[in-house]
């Protein structure tokens, strides 16, 4: 069965521990989701996760083949792809540009990639905005875009980081709805980092907790809400104590 996971990975940064042996596996389809206080190494397993970090130990693989030493856009091209945490669009390029550039990177004509892009913005629902600024769009339009630029070329698999950071409830339940598409329609394996507890237990099949550096719980929703080890870490975090009302959201 097909998979990308992560394996006994850790990364030091000047002898920082951001992660400690941590094993991962997402798989086609479905929407894990990996949550944790600041600081904890989410964002830092996605980037060992894309290529842009280098684990100090461990493995990534695809299908069962190691990707070490693959570049970011190497890694893009096997279909692992990624959001940032506070989008990175070409601020000053229109929308369908965006999208366009990411499908030339890929290989694609241009005429086959503004032809994706086109067809990406209107599966999204945002077909309007692709003569807009990108740097001039509302935030939650932004998260939209970048969200349907990892999705050119089909990627077998997406990895959001904090994709609903800043929404309002009903922008995050619409949100929610894409993401499930993502992993229904499109077959997508989803990685969502969210500080949004409630939209994490309504979406995701199996949800990984990590505090520092360290994986301190997984399991179904259920299991995670119920977590008193969960519950701790997060409390234990002054930058959080708004957070988790550990309740899903529909
Ligand atoms: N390039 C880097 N150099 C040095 N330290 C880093 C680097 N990147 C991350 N760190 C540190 O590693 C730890 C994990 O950071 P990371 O960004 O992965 O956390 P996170 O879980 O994504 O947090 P947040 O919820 O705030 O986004 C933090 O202590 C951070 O300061
Ligand atoms: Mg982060």
């Amino acid at each position: 069965m097909s998979h990308l996971s992560a394996e006994n990975v850790s990364v030091s940064f000047a002898g920082l521990k951001a992660l400690s042996s941590v094993d991962l596996q997402i798989t086609p389809g479905r929407i894990s989701g990996l949550i944790g206080p600041n600081g904890a190494g989410k964002t830092t397993l996605v980037n060992v996760l894309t290529g842009f970090q280098a684990p100090t130990e461990g493995t990534i693989k695809l299908d069962g083949e190691a990707l070490t030493g693959l570049k970011p856009h190497q890694v893009r091209r096997r279909g692992i792809a990624r959001t940032f945490q506070g989008g990175r669009l070409f601020r000053d390029l229109p929308v369908l540009d965006n999208l366009e550039v990411t499908g030339v990177g890929l290989g694609m004509s241009r005429r086959a990639a503004i032809a994706e892009a086109e067809a990406m913005l209107d599966w999204i629902g945002i077909g309007a905005l692709g003569t807009r600024i990108a740097g001039t769009l509302p935030y939650t339009d932004e998260r939209r875009v970048a969200i349907g630029r990892a999705l050119m070329g089909r990627p077998a698999y997406i990895l959001l980081d904090e994709p609903a950071a800043g929404m309002s409830a009903l922008e995050a339940r619409e949100l929610s709805a894409l993401i499930r598409h993502i992993a229904s329609d499109l077959g997508c394996g989803v990685l969502l980092i969210e500080h949004n507890v409630g939209l994490v237990l309504g979406l995701c099949q199996h949800i990984v907790v990590l505090d520092s550096g360290a994986i301190i719980e997984e399991g179904p929703p259920a299991a995670i809400r119920d977590s008193e080890k969960v519950r701790h870490a997060y409390m234990g975090t002054a930058a959080n104590t708004d957070l988790p009302v550990l309740e899903a959201m529909e």
